[in-house]
């Protein structure tokens, strides 16, 4: 049995249509199933069974596969939805595209960035999963001027919610007005990360900022815009996960 999906995303799935155009595409009476026109809205219908026509022409449900990476600004939370009401990543890319697609792993609300979205688990689970240890590099900007022998810590791994992190690579790119803008670059992906290791020597991170995972880079592209990856950098976590 195929899945059973409304016939307004059918539409969607098929044809470059919102699922409000689709609704309207049904309204009026541009739509068939079967055979017989269908103007109610919420008709369900069965992918690769029920034979759905547009204007005469019969359409095929295609769940096609997306990859996106995502320039996150701050104040934005990396669920689907938000027990509080803010406002969440999924405001960003709905508008111009109608496929669910989810956050590939997480970043805080007050962290800016690089998120990637999908719609594809396992390619999702490649990306995240702790084995393939993608390498995650951020900007942070911290309190306090870093001292050598609290950076040598952080290389070397540091003990956070009782368990040490594994080597970073860290470097320092700027000290300024008492603040420390340091590279680092992570294996691992846990909660709230980068923030707890600087704590951790003693330094609050007042801004942080990824621009990499894997091969992928957010390079120029706007706060707030999103672009797709290419076929080289969707395959380049399929590789990895071959050879590991
Ligand atoms: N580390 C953090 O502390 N926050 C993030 O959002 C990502 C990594």
């Amino acid at each position: 049995m195929g899945e059973i999906v409304r016939l307004q995303k059918y539409i969607a799935m098929s044809v470059a249509a919102s699922r409000r155009d689709a609704e309207r595409m049904i309204a009026e009476g541009r739509v068939a199933v079967n055979g017989k026109p269908v103007t109610e809205q919420g008709v369900k219908v069965e992918i690769g069974n029920d034979i759905v026509e547009l204007d005469g022409a019969i359409i095929k449900a295609v769940n096609k596969k997306l990859y996106i990476a995502l320039n996150k600004p701050e104040g934005y939370v990396t669920t689907v939805k938000d027990q509080f009401g803010r406002p969440t990543v999924m405001d960003l890319v709905e508008k111009e595209i109608h496929t669910r697609l989810f956050p590939v792993g997480r970043l805080d609300y007050e962290t800016e960035g690089l998120l990637l979205m999908t719609n594809d688990g396992d390619w999702a689970n490649r990306v995240t999963h702790p084995r393939y240890e993608s390498e995650k590099r951020y900007y942070a900007l911290l309190k306090g001027v870093l001292k050598i022998s609290e950076l040598n810590k952080i290389r070397r791994g540091i003990v956070i919610d009782g368990k040490r992190t594994s080597p970073a690579e860290c470097e320092i790119m700027e000290i300024d007005m008492g603040m420390t803008l340091v590279q680092i670059t992570i294996h691992e992906g846990r909660n709230r990360q980068v923030r707890k290791m600087f704590e951790a020597v003693g330094h609050e991170v007042k801004k942080l900022r990824r621009d990499k995972i894997g091969i992928v880079e957010l390079g120029n592209l706007p706060q707030g815009r999103w672009r797709y990856l290419t076929s080289g950098e969707i395959e380049y976590f399929n590789k990895r996960a071959i050879r590991l």
